[in-house]
């Protein structure tokens, strides 16, 4: 250690001297001069921050570090020159606040980018345990935007890509020595990759599922317009979160202090529901809670079996009319129409979140009605193929007649020819 200091303090006087005997050089970013020629810890910020949006905006290693870039030896980092050197803690919040809170400043680069980060971050669990407990186990700015390293959120490279996000927050949050202070469970990123959220997101690349942040926000402790994380699903399930809403679950859920959406289909993996959620039967999710004897548990019986009948009556119509057209009738109307069957199939299964029967069951009629009509169409569709191969059958008998009767005509004729011949 004391051989490799020397050796620094050699170098920097020599960087020293030879930076103030070049004075074209004095007006060079002497910061990445020598820095760059140091090596190891203290040069990779230089190589790291090429990429950085701030290099591309035109910012220089002062612009949060401070200092004075001018000066090539070691008195440019003079604290009295606002030289804050590796920012820590509580800092880092000055440093980025500076400009990033600072409206007008950030105003002349994108008029359309938020300058609340710092204040949002204030009101999260993360920026509530820096400030007032002096807890640094949390997130600051720089766990989430590595320093030297600060892409958009929409560089597939950046830390906080939507694709990026879940592994960002699992650095510590998929951490158990990390997290053991907190009691707090580990396996958030675990779940989620299980989800029907991160398959649609990493999968299908819709940007409109959502990861650790959409449901989290990324600087406050919840997204903007919800008090309380639970009730974040309605923000893109509106037509469940309704029904749900005016439910009798929505406030006795709330009595129990149980979550809403949460209850049934978990929040971190939330999977594809299925029919067979709904109902009494093992595995479906109203009887952790119903029986068969009360009015819930009728309830989720009678549900299940109308969206039962609804989905039965779809696909024996499907089937029929998909027969149909394999025989090259023209159904394709009725098919259409079909569709309606299982559009209604689609708003039943939204309608269970009313847990009323009577809304569902609006639903499953207007369905069946389609259903049975296109089934009707189908059978029709059926019986004119029927007709029409008995049609065929027919006309087959007579044209073998005619041949034949030909044949014989010709046979008569070539017959007739021999004896006039001899
Ligand atoms: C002449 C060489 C030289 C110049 C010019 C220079 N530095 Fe340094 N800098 C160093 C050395 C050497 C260290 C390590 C000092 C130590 O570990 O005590 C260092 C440390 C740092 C650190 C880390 C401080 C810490 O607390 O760990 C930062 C940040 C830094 N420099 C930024 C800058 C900035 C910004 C500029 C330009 C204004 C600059 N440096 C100019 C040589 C230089
Ligand atoms: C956008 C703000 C920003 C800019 C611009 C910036 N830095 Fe930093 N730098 C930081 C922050 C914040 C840290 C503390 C990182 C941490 O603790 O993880 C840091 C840390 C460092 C360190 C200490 C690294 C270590 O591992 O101890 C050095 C050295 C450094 N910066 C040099 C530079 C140089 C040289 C430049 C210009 C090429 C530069 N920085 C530009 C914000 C910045
Ligand atoms: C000297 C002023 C300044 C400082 C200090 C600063 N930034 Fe920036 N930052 C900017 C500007 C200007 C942009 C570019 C905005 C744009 O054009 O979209 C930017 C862009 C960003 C972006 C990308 C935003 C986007 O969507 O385009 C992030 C993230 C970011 N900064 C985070 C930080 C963090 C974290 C720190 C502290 C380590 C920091 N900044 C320090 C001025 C600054
Ligand atoms: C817990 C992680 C986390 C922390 C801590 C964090 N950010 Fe962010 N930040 C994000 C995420 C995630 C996004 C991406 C948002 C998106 O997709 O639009 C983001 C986006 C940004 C942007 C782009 C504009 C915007 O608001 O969407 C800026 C600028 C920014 N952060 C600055 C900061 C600053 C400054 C701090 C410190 C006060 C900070 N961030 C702390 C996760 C974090
Ligand atoms: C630097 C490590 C670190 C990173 C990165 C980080 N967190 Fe945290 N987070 C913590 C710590 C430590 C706590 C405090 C735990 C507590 O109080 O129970 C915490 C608390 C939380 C809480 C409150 C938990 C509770 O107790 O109810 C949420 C929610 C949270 N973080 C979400 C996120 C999200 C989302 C991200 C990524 C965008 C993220 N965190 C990134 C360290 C981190
Ligand atoms: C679809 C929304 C959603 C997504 C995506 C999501 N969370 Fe959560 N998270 C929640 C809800 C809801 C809770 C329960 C909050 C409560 O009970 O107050 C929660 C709880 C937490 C907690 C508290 C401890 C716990 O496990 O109960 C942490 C920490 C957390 N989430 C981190 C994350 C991280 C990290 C990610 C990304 C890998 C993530 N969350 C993704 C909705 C989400
Ligand atoms: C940011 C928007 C957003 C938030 C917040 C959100 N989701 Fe989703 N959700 C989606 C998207 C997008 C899909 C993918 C649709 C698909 O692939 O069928 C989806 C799919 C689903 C599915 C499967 C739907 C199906 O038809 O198979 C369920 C169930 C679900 N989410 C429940 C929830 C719950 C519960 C929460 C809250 C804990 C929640 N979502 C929060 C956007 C969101
Ligand atoms: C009491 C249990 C329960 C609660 C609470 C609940 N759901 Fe559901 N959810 C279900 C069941 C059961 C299904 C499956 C219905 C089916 O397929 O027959 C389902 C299906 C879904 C679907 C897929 C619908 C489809 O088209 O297949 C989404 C999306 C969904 N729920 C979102 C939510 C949201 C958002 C909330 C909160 C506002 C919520 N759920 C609350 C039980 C619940
Ligand atoms: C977490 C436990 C829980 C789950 C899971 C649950 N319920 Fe309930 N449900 C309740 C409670 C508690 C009540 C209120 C009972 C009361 O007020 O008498 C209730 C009430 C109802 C009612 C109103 C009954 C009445 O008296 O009018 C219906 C209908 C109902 N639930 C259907 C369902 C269906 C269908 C499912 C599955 C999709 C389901 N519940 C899942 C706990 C649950």
């Amino acid at each position: 250690m004391g051989r490799q200091r020397v050796g620094i303090a050699a170098f920097i006087w020599l960087v020293g001297l030879t930076g103030a005997a070049g004075g074209a050089q004095a007006q060079e970013n002497n910061c990445v001069t020598c820095h760059s020629a140091l090596g190891g810890r203290l040069a990779a910020p230089v190589e790291a921050f090429q990429r950085d949006i701030h290099a591309e905006k035109g910012f220089g290693c002062v612009a949060c570090h401070g200092g004075d870039a001018s000066i090539a030896g070691m008195g440019g980092m003079a604290r009295e020159l606002g030289f804050v050197g590796r920012p820590r803690g509580r800092q880092v919040l000055d440093v980025c606040g500076r400009c990033h809170s600072d409206a007008d400043f950030m105003r002349r680069y994108n008029p359309s980018l938020r300058v609340d980060q710092v204040t949002e971050y204030a009101t999260s669990v993360h920026g509530r345990r820096l400030l007032e407990l002096g807890d640094t186990a949390v997130a600051t700015c720089l766990s989430c935007h590595p320093a030297h390293n600060v892409r958009p959120p929409s560089d597939p490279l950046s830390s906080v890509h939507p694709v990026n996000v879940a592994a960002t927050c699992a650095a510590c949050h998929g951490d158990a020595d990390h997290m053991k202070p907190y009691g707090i469970p580990t396996d958030q990123r675990e779940k989620y990759e299980r989800s029907v959220h991160w398959a649609a997101l990493s999968e299908q690349g819709d940007l409109s599922a959502p990861t650790c942040n959409d449901c989290h926000g990324n600087h406050g402790a919840t997204p903007p317009g919800i008090s309380w994380v639970g009730n974040v699903c309605g923000q893109c399930h509106s037509v469940m979160a309704d029904y749900y809403e005016e439910s009798r679950h929505a406030t006795t859920f709330t009595m129990l202090g149980v979550p809403g959406c949460a209850t049934c289909h978990q929040n971190h993996e939330v999977t594809r529901p299925a029919d067979d959620m709904l109902g009494l039967d093992e595995g479906a999710v109203c009887a952790r809670c119903h029986a068969p004897g009360d009015r819930g548990g009728e309830t989720a019986l009678a549900m299940r079996s109308m969206i039962d009948s609804l989905q039965a009556a779809y696909h024996a119509a499907d089937s029929l009319l998909g027969a149909a057209e394999n025989h090259g009738m023209e159904v394709s109307q009725a098919l259409f129409e079909l569709g309606g069957a299982n559009d209604a199939l689609v708003t039943a299964r939204a309608a269970v979140h009313s847990f009323d029967r009577e809304i569902v069951g609006a639903e499953v009629t207007d369905g069946l009605e389609v259903a049975v009509r296109a089934f009707a169409r189908g059978e029709d569709a059926m019986n004119e193929l029927r007709f029409r191969r008995t049609g065929l059958a027919v006309s087959v008998v007579i044209i073998l007649a005619l041949i034949a009767g030909l044949l014989l005509k010709i046979r008569e004729v070539d017959y007739r020819a021999t004896v006039t011949e001899t």
